[in-house]
């Protein structure tokens, strides 16, 4: 397999964006360090074709995450098409955003106002905002992974590596004042004892408690609800980031099936299929303190977010779009589970179905085969990483393939774990884990 084009690109990216690209997730290193294809020249469906012309099946995390109905989904490009012919931009507004804010707000009937944005990240600080504003408090308690904005890092100047074992490890606070030292507090998810002992510390200073409903677990009986309690009984904002887990288990929200509702609910990513749009819906009392606090930029007012936003959520409704990717999440954690038992090796499956998990249980040489998995799919003419991110344009017949290309790998990798040759059949370094800096 030749990815010559892609890779020596990425070496030219190099010497010119530092870091290479601008999303951790999309670093060659994080899959195959020297050999991944990098870059491509086209996606469509589960497909996506580098610039050397391979076409391969992406059986990973299709587009982080963003793309819940697959690669150029022609009901939503058809909406993004008729906004641009129509003008995605005037010195009006675009009357889409107010329908998509009665469609969020008719989905999620504890709400009662959105605010729009365009990133994951940049939505989760404008809630963060509101709840600082609608408090007149700055600290705030977060458990998991919310972006890269400085509320947040800032978690990282009380030293002792807060951020780790929040989802990214490694991350440093290089670039943040050091005054918002101890603003951020964590919390463990599933742990009510170590909100408790924030809440017991900071609780009447709290602006807002931040968290995803769930991510890589399930949450323990009573667990939300302590949290709302908890919110509730200091007074700060209750803020779900829903940015990740929003609309694959369910239309909206995965809160909406725990029956928990917070005071803002953030989504992004997987609301509009590969256009940036971001929405942050809450309660009227804490959201008008929006107007409080100046919140502004040109392209939120685009219009190609919210016709795309728009598309997708009508095509998920439509669709049952959760329960095909409960389906296949759920093939494909059996294939996993079924090759490893035929070929004896030990992994461990988490995640919800449609953002399905595996790791090797081997310790120090699980990553030395997690990095050979993928170049090993990679030559089978897959995208494929320990994470399976499901969507709509997923197929049986591509976990079909997919499950072939997987028994002959995992045989590959328990034959070379019996012989200890792993990193003999590596042609490249192991992949990283986390963040770091690139040479
Ligand atoms: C839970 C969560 N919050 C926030 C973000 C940040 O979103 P973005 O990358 O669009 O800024 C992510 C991205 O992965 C996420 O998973």
């Amino acid at each position: 397999m030749n990815c010559r084009t892609g890779i020596d690109l990425y070496k030219r990216a190099g010497n010119i964006i530092p870091g290479g690209t601008h999303l951790l997730s999309k670093r060659p290193e994080i899959f195959l360090p020297e050999q991944w294809p990098a870059y491509y020249s086209r996606s469509k469906g589960v497909e996506v074709t580098d610039l050397d012309g391979n076409v391969f099946i992406d059986m990973s995390i299709c587009g982080v995450g963003a793309c819940i109905l697959g690669y150029a989904d022609p009901d939503v490009d058809a909406a993004v098409k008729a906004a641009v012919d129509n003008g995605s931009m005037s010195t009006l507004n675009c009357p889409e955003e107010v329908e998509l804010a009665e469609l969020l707000c008719e989905l999620h009937p504890w709400s009662d106002m959105v605010r729009f944005a365009r990133g994951g990240g940049e939505a989760m600080s404008v809630a963060v905002r509101i709840a600082r504003s609608a408090t007149g408090r700055d600290r705030v308690a977060f458990c998991g992974y919310h972006g890269w904005h400085d509320w947040y890092l800032a978690a990282n100047l009380a030293g002792g590596g807060n951020l780790d074992g929040q989802l990214l490890p490694g991350l440093d606070p290089a670039g943040i004042p050091r005054s918002l030292r101890a603003t951020a507090v964590p919390f463990n998810y599933n742990q009510p004892e170590s909100l408790e002992a924030v809440a017991g510390e900071h609780g009447r200073e709290l602006a807002a408690i931040i968290m995803e409903p769930v991510r890589h677990t399930e949450p323990e009986k009573g667990f939300l609800r302590h949290v709302r309690e908890t919110a509730d009984r200091t007074g700060a904002v209750l803020i779900f980031d829903e940015v990740t887990s929003g609309w694959r288990m369910n239309i909206g929200g995965i809160h909406l099936s725990y029956a928990v509702t917070p005071d803002i609910a953030v989504f992004a990513k997987g609301i509009s299929n590969g256009y940036p749009m971001a929405a942050i819906t809450g309660i009227r009392p804490v959201m008008e303190s929006a107007q409080k606090t100046f919140m502004s930029s040109t392209y939120w007012t685009e219009r190609i977010g919210p016709a795309a936003a728009l598309a997708t959520i009508k095509k998920m409704r439509s669709h049952n779009v959760p329960e095909h990717l409960k389906r296949m999440g759920d093939f494909v954690r059996k294939v996993w589970r079924q090759a490893a038992d035929a070929h004896g090796l030990r992994i461990s499956i988490r995640g919800i179905p449609p953002l399905s998990i595996f790791s090797f249980d081997y310790g120090e040489i699980s990553q030395e085969m997690h990095t050979l998995f993928t170049q090993e799919m990679l030559n089978r003419g897959f995208l494929s990483s320990k994470a399976f991110y499901a969507t709509y344009a997923h197929m049986e017949e591509h976990v079909c393939d997919y499950e072939r290309a997987v028994r002959e790998v995992f045989k590959t990798i328990a034959d070379a774990v019996e012989k200890d040759s792993i990193h003999e059949l590596l042609r490249g370094p192991a992949a990283h884990t986390g963040f770091k800096r690139l040479a």
